[in-house]
Parts: C-alpha cells; structure tokens; sequence
C-alpha cells in the first residue's frame, strides 16, 4: 500500500490540525458513520477498532494511522456523468481527499496520460497493488456476441473488469449504469448490457445508483472503505443504507401536500405553482430510494422535486422501462427487480392517496355540516 497516511498527506498540503478535525466531522456525516457494520459482518480485513462510540475520533485515528487506498477507476459503457458528479462534491475538501488524497492510480477521464501509456500505467497499478484496490465501475458492460461494442486498447469490457476485479479488494459499481445496467440496458438492450453484479460473483459489489449518484453517497463510501476497511452497512440491491436507507418521499418537502391529497395536475396550473404534490404527474418518489431530499444537490441547494421536477426513481432498477415517466402510479409497480420494500412502499402510495381523498371527503362533509 501507499505508505503515507492520509493525515500526512493533508499535512504536506498545509492543512492544519483544526481543519484537519473539521474535515473529520465533516466526513463522519458524509459517511453515515451510524450505520457502520460491525467488523465480523464485513469479511474484510481491519487492523482498527471500530466499535469505539464517537464517530469523528474514528474518523481521525483512521486518517491518521490509514495508509492512502489506490483505486482504480473504469468506465464502460457510460456518459462519464458520474464521474462529474464526483467532482461537484459538496465540500470541496471532500472532493479534493477523493481526487488528490487517495490515490487514484487510474482514471481514464482525469488523466493527463492518453492511449498505451495509461493502459500500461494502470497494469503496473494492478500488480503493484494486486488484492488491495479498490475498484469503481463506471457504466454498463456489453457481453457475449456484443461484446465488441466497448472495447478499450483492444480488449472488450467484459475481459477488462474481469482482470480488474480479480485483484480488488472491493468494487463500487457507480450510477445506474454500473450498478443496474441504466439506460444502456434499456428496451431492447442492443448491446446486452449487464450490471457488475451480474458479471461479478466473487467479490463485496457496493451499488451506488443514481443517474448520476450523489457525489456526496460516492465519496462518503470511498473514504469509509479507504479508513475503515469494511463495507458500509447495505440494502437487499447492494446500496449503502446511510445514502439510500429511506425513500425521497420519506423526506419530501412536499410531502404536507401529499397527505393533504393536494397534487399538481399540470406543470403550469395553480397546484404546481404552489408547490404541491407531484405524485399525479408521475412522481416516483414513493418507491425511490435515495438520499436526494435531504442531502440535494449543488452543495445542498435542490433536488428534482424542489425544482417543480417529478422524481424519475434514478436509483431503482429498469427505471427507463418502468410505469413511464410522468405517468402517476396508481397501483403496486409490478415489475421483476421490485423489491419487497419498494413494492410495499408503492402500496403505500395508495393507501396514501386514499387517505388524502378520504381526508379530502371528510373535510368537505364537516364543511357542508357547518355551512
Ligand atoms: Fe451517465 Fe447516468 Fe450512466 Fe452515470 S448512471 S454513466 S450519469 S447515464
Ligand atoms: Fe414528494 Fe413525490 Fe412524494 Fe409528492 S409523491 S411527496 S412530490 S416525493
Ligand atoms: Fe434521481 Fe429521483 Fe433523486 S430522479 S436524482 S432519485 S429525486
């Protein structure tokens, strides 16, 4: 492994003792340090204690006793979105202890090496560091007969992740794409797209969906791997529990609105002007499960919903093929991936809807009855 520490490595760029705290304290919201597992349940290795009650001193001796984590970066079949989202991390430190502080020995966007050289620099990276890196997966993996509709220095996708994978300590699958084969994989999948998932039976597989994911959930898992060496605590889909544990609904600003049964009928019309429900308009929060309404986007500033947008379920499997975009649920989604809870939560909706339209009535009857 790199031998430095990464408190070494922010010391030697100026950062001082009390930032160096702040930034801890930063990281342990980041990282949802309260749903950390505990070391047993991981199967990975950890020379630290981390049953130890205060998350940001964990934090602290981890950074200060850690050696840096390599990782290496591919990307498929993707828009490289991901990889943008990463870079508008919400505290800039945060971004910068991803991209600068652990070592990112290969990323094919960032790097300012091109073509055979960075091919070969990132074989050196993979021995070097053979049973140690970390491995982030972006995009989806053509396979069998279309293999050949993603190749890279010659080699088709699916021979590379297999390579790679064979030497991580751990993958990340990030974005849809990665994780569930996103829009790549959407009807009728012409390049028969698989997840990492699909392809990698062996290894720990964290899922970080989300069309992109929120840099905030990426670098919030990179870093509690790179400190703690376990796994966060995960979903039935492999999604950490800190960063995708509830649904957008859970959280929803406009979730008084919800269970007042008053929804936005149009994008222009009264309701929508006043920021009501847009679960009519085909909102997919009810069954989504991200961190979106409480961490947003842009440093905290919005998520879809906020911006008069219904949420699209970015993070769920198939959600290209799903009920429809803009197309209300109004009954149980039924589709192969639906997990138990998601269906649960879509019955929810329902019962949610009838409970506004019954409240509605209610309200109408105690009216009348006054009047
Ligand atoms: Fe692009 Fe979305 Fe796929 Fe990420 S998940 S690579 S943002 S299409
Ligand atoms: Fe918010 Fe959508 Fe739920 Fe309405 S249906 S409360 S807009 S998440
Ligand atoms: Fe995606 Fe819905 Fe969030 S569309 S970005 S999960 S609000």
């Amino acid at each position: 492994m790199p031998e430095e520490s990464v408190y070494d490595s922010l010391q030697k760029e100026g950062v001082s003792r009390r930032d160096f705290l702040k930034l801890c304290g930063v990281m342990a919201g980041a990282m949802g340090m309260t749903s950390m597992p505990p070391l047993e349940k991981s199967g990975l290795p950890s020379s630290l204690d981390v049953t130890e009650a205060k998350s940001v001193e964990r934090i602290a001796k981890a950074m200060e006793t850690q050696p840096r984590l390599p990782v290496i970066w591919l990307e498929f079949q993707d828009c490289t979105g991901c990889s943008e989202s990463l870079t508008r991390a919400n505290a800039p430190t945060l971004g910068n202890l991803v991209l600068n502080t652990l070592t990112i020995e290969h990323h094919e966007a960032l790097s300012a090496a091109a073509g055979f050289q960075v091919e070969e620099a990132k074989q050196q990276a993979m021995e070097k560091y053979a049973g140690q890196y970390i491995l982030v997966v972006e995009g989806s993996i053509p396979t069998g007969e279309h293999a050949a509709y993603c190749t890279v220095g010659g080699r088709t996708a699916e021979m590379i992740l297999e390579e790679a994978a064979a030497g991580a300590a751990a993958i990340i699958a990030i974005g849809n794409c990665a994780a569930f084969g996103g829009l790549p994989k959407a009807k009728p999948n012409p390049t028969n797209a698989a997840s990492v998932l699909d392809l990698v039976k062996d290894k720990a597989v964290v899922n970080l969906p989300g069309c992109p994911p929120i840099p905030e959930a990426i670098v919030g898992v990179i870093t509690h791997f790179a400190l703690f060496g376990v796994l966060p605590e995960l979903d039935k889909l492999n999604r950490p529990m800190a960063f995708y544990g509830k649904t957008v609904h859970d959280r929803c600003l406009r979730r008084p609105f919800y269970e007042a049964g008053k929804f936005a009928l149009t994008f222009d019309d009264e309701g929508a002007r006043e920021g009501w429900c847009l679960f009519k308009l085909g909102c997919k929060g009810p069954t989504t499960y991200n961190a979106c309404a409480s961490i947003r986007w842009d440093s905290g500033l919005s998520f879809p919903v906020q911006s008069n947008h219904p949420c699209l379920g970015c993070s769920e499997p198939d959600f290209w093929d799903g009920p429809g975009f803009y197309q209300g649920l109004s009954a149980p989604i039924n589709r192969p991936n639906a997990t138990a809870v998601g269906a649960a939560a879509a019955a929810g909706v329902v019962a949610g809807v009838a409970a506004g339209a019954a409240n509605k009535a209610k309200k109408k009857q105690a009216n009348e009855k006054e009047e």
